[in-house]
C-alpha cells in the first residue's frame, strides 16, 4: 500500500535539489542487518532515502544532482537498486529492477546497484558540492572518499571533484519536520492502530498473566490494522519494572494491586506512532496511584495546552515540570519552594526524563530544538512531537512507603496545528473514569 503519493516523492526531491542550489547528493538506504548466520533481521529501510524516494528495497542508493538553471541544466534523480533477478525472486520475492523503478517511482534515470561504483565517480566529476551524511556509516564513508579519489587522480585531465562536502541531513531534518497532509494522515493512522491497541491491553490485562502476553496483544493489533512493525520495542512494566525507564525484558508476572505502565506504538508506512498509558492491572485504581496518576495526567493537560504556533519548542516540557514539581512540593517528597526545587533538581529523583521529541519516519525523529542562535526553536504548524511526562517512585526514605514502586508516564503524539495541537492518540483511554470503565467492559 502506498500512503504517499509519487509526485509528492518527486516533489520531495526537487524541493532538495532547490535548497542545495548546486552540486550532487548522494543518498544510500539502509544495509540488511544479518541476525545470525544467514538469518537477517526484518529489514528497515534508511529513512532519509525512504523520504525522497519511496523506494523499499535494500541495495539502492540515490543521487540528486541539482543541475544548473542558468545553463539550461535540468535537476535528475537517479536510483541505483537491485536488477531483476528471476531466480533470486523465486526465493526472496519482487524486485523492481531499474526499468521498473524509472516507470513506477518517477526517477529520471536507473542503473543496476552493480554498476555504483563505475559510475558515481563520473557523475561527481565537475560537481562543486558534495552532499553526503559523512560519519553516518563508515563503510559508506571509505566507499565515498574512494570515489574522491579517483575523480582527483584525474585531475590533469581538467576534471575537478567537489571541494565542498556539506551534511545532507542538514537540509533534510527540516524538511521532515514539517509534515504534508499525507503524511498527517498517515500518522493519524498509525496513532490510531497504536491507540486500539492500548485500549486492547486494558481489556486483556489481568493478574498473573505475564508482560509478553501483553506485548502479544500489542503485535496482533498492530500487525491486523496493517502496521507492518512496532515503532520500537514495546515496553510492558508491571508494577516496580515502570521505574526503569527503558525496561523491555517484558517477562515479569502482572500482580493484582500494581499498575502496569506500556509505552508502545506502532510503524505504518515508515510513519510511527508513539504512546505511553499506565494502568492499574485489576482495572481499579489505589488511592495513591490515583493521586500519582491524577498530577501526571495534570500535567501533561499543561504541557499540551502549550504545544501551540509562537511558544518555543521547551514551553510544554517547562509547563509540565512546574505542575509535577509543585506536585512533589505538595506530597512532602521535595522540601523548600518551587525555585529553589527546579533550580538544584531535586525533582529528578522523580521526572528524570524531558517531555516530547519530534515524531514522524524515526520515533525519535530528525528536526533541531535549537535554533542557529541556540535558543530553542519556536513550534509551528505541521510538526508533530510527543506529550510524555512522567513521576517515577523508587524506594526512598523521603517518600511513604505506599507510594514507593509506583511508575507512571502519559504520552501522546501531538500535531501543532495554526492555533493549538491536534493530539492524533486521543482514542487511546487516558482519564481514570475512562481507563476503568474500559477496563471493566
Ligand atoms: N518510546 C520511546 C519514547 O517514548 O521516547
Ligand atoms: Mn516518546
Ligand atoms: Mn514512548
Amino acid at each position: 500500500m502506498m500512503n504517499i503519493s509519487i509526485p509528492e516523492f518527486k516533489n520531495r526531491r526537487l524541493a532538495l535539489m532547490q535548497h542545495m542550489g548546486t552540486g550532487i547528493a548522494i543518498i544510500p538506504t539502509a544495509a540488511e542487518a544479518i541476525r545470525n548466520r544467514d538469518s537477517h533481521y526484518p529489514y528497515r529501510f534508511d529513512s532519509y532515502f525512504y523520504y525522497l524516494s519511496g523506494f523499499k528495497e535494500p541495495e539502492s542508493v540515490l543521487v540528486l544532482i541539482a543541475g544548473d538553471a542558468g545553463k539550461g541544466l535540468a535537476p535528475k534523480s537517479i536510483l541505483f537498486c537491485r536488477d531483476k533477478d528471476m531466480e533470486r525472486e523465486i526465493w526472496d520475492g519482487f524486485r523492481y529492477g531499474p526499468a521498473a523503478a524509472v516507470a513506477e517511482f518517477g526517477f529520471d534515470e536507473a542503473y543496476s546497484i552493480t554498476e555504483l561504483d563505475e559510475l558515481v565517480p563520473k557523475l561527481l566529476a565537475n560537481q562543486s558540492k558534495l552532499f553526503f551524511s559523512l560519519g553516518a556509516d563508515a563503510a559508506w564513508d571509505v566507499k565515498l572518499t574512494q570515489w574522491l579519489n579517483q575523480v582527483k587522480a584525474q585531475a590533469r585531465t581538467g576534471v575537478s571533484a567537489p571541494d565542498d562536502i556539506a551534511d545532507v541531513r542538514k537540509l533534510l531534518d527540516e524538511m521532515r519536520l514539517f509534515k504534508s497532509p499525507a503524511e498527517k494522515a498517515l500518522m493519524r493512522r498509525s496513532a490510531n492502530i497504536a491507540a486500539s491497541a492500548h485500549q486492547r491491553a486494558m481489556q486483556k490485562a489481568r493478574a498473573g498473566k505475564m508482560e509478553y502476553e501483553i506485548e502479544a496483544e500489542f503485535l496482533h493489533e498492530f500487525y491486523r490494522f496493517g502496521a507492518q512493525a512496532p515503532a520500537y520495542t514495546s515496553i510492558v512494566a508491571g508494577g516496580a519494572n515502570a521505574c526503569t525507564l527503558h525496561y523491555n525484558a517484558n517477562n515479569a508476572q502482572l500482580n493484582d494491586g500494581d499498575l502496569l505502565l506500556i509505552d508502545a506504538g506502532c510503524e505504518l508506512d515508515g510513519y510511527a506512532s508513539d504512546i505511553t498509558r499506565t494502568f492499574p492491572v485489576n482495572g481499579k485504581f489505589s488511592a495513591a496511584q490515583k493521586d500519582v496518576y491524577e498530577l501526571v495526567l495534570a500535567s501533561q493537560a499543561a504541557a499540551i495546552a502549550n504545544v501551540k504556533p509562537g511558544n518555543h519548542w521547551n514551553a510544554p516540557h517547562e509547563a509540565a515540570l512546574d505542575v509535577l514539581v509543585q506536585g512533589f512540593i505538595d506530597f512532602g517528597w521535595c522540601k523548600g519552594t518551587k525555585q529553589a526545587v527546579l533550580e538544584t533538581g531535586a525533582y529528578r529523583q522523580f521526572y528524570m526524563h524531558r517531555t516530547g521529541h519530534w515524531l514522524g519516519l524515526d520515533v525519535h525523529d530528525a528536526g533541531e530544538y535549537k535554533d542557529k542562535a541556540g535558543n530553542w526553536r519556536n513550534l509551528e504548524a505541521g510538526m508533530v512531537l510527543t506529550v510524555e511526562p512522567g513521576c517515577y517512585i523508587r524506594p526512598a526514605d523521603n517518600v511513604p512507603e505506599h507510594f514507593w514502586n509506583i511508575g507512571i508516564r502519559i504520552e501522546d503524539d501531538a500535531l501543532v496545528t495554526a492555533d493549538g495541537c491536534e493530539i492524533l492518540t486521543i482514542a487511546a483511554p487516558k482519564t481514570v473514569t475512562d481507563i476503568e470503565t474500559v477496563m471493566a467492559q
